[in-house]
């Protein structure tokens, strides 16, 4: 198959989607030459393959992910079975909404692509949806003295959780590791909500506090404005494929009980980014 400009998934002001639908009759995945499909994750950032056969298992995804790179690792495995928990010890394994982040940033190396998989989408009325925000866009459409806001704070976080415990320091502007291309590095603060589980613990710095609130707020509203951001709503089967070097993402609150189950891998870029973010443990230091 050769791939023509794609279109792009439904209601999305960036991504490109390739439709099952409009290919061959029985093409399979498998079929789609890789190093195109990666260049396309390159230039429009997300990648939506939608109504091809889908993954068996696990290790069919993992095998399928492995074609695109090293695979970056975690005491799981490959793949994190995003699933909601009984009782969870975070808030990945809620039903309530993640923030805004990017993936990788508390690991020693942060991943170039990251697969989504649905293996059980919920239903239209559950919520759920993956929030993806393109965050080079966001830079280019930002008026100059805002912009010159948000390059002042540098964020601090701290994490805690079952696979690592760690400390991350990033510009929130920063540039792309590969092309140099500004993006934005931020984990969205959450309001103090007894509800969210395991609150990571932020700290923005660079600017007077008394313009923090100003920052978040204008930043906020840019990263999650309809032209910046897209909400993938899930349908079973579908594979996403996201630039997690350009895009943010978080995912909407859902039903609980409903049967969402999305699939994560990771695949690392060549060579791998060792994460300039990351900290010493124990190095609160934001230099
Ligand atoms: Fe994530």
């Amino acid at each position: 198959m050769t791939i023509q400009t794609p279109a792009r998934p439904p209601l999305a002001g960036f991504g490109a989607l390739i439709d099952a639908g409009s290919a061959s009759p029985g093409e399979c995945l498998e079929e789609l030459p890789v190093g195109d499909l990666r260049e396309l994750v390159r230039a429009h950032h997300l990648l939506l393959l939608r109504g091809f056969p889908a993954f068996a298992d696990a290790e069919e995804l993992t095998a399928y992910c492995a074609r695109w790179g090293e695979i970056s690792m975690w005491p799981f495995g490959a793949v994190l079975e995003l699933l909601e928990h009984e009782n969870p010890a975070d808030h990945i394994f809620d039903h309530r909404h993640v923030p805004l982040h990017w993936d990788g940033m508390y690991r020693p190396q942060v991943p170039e692509f990251q697969f989504f998989h649905c293996v059980s989408a919920p239903g239209h009325d559950q919520g759920g949806g993956t929030v993806f925000s393109q965050t080079s866009a966001v830079l280019r459409d930002a008026e100059p003295a805002v912009r010159a806001l948000w390059e002042e704070v540098t964020g601090t976080y701290r994490r805690k959780m079952e696979y690592y415990d760690s400390t991350a320091v990033s510009p929130v502007v920063t540039a792309h590791p590969v092309t140099g291309e500004p993006v934005i590095r931020y984990n969205e603060p959450v309001a103090p909500d007894d509800e969210f589980i395991n609150h990571p613990d932020l700290e923005f710095t660079g600017v007077p506090a008394d313009r923090l609130e100003e920052f978040h707020r204008g930043l906020r509203r840019a990263l999650r404005a309809p032209e910046h951001a897209y909400t993938h709503r899930w349908r079973t089967g579908d594979l996403v494929i996201a630039d997690n070097y350009t895009l943010l993402h978080g995912r909407e609150a859902f039903t609980s009980r409903a049967p969402r189950h999305l699939r994560r891998v990771h695949v690392l870029g060549e060579p791998a980014l060792e994460n300039p973010a990351l900290r010493p443990a124990g190095d609160h230091s934001n230099g």
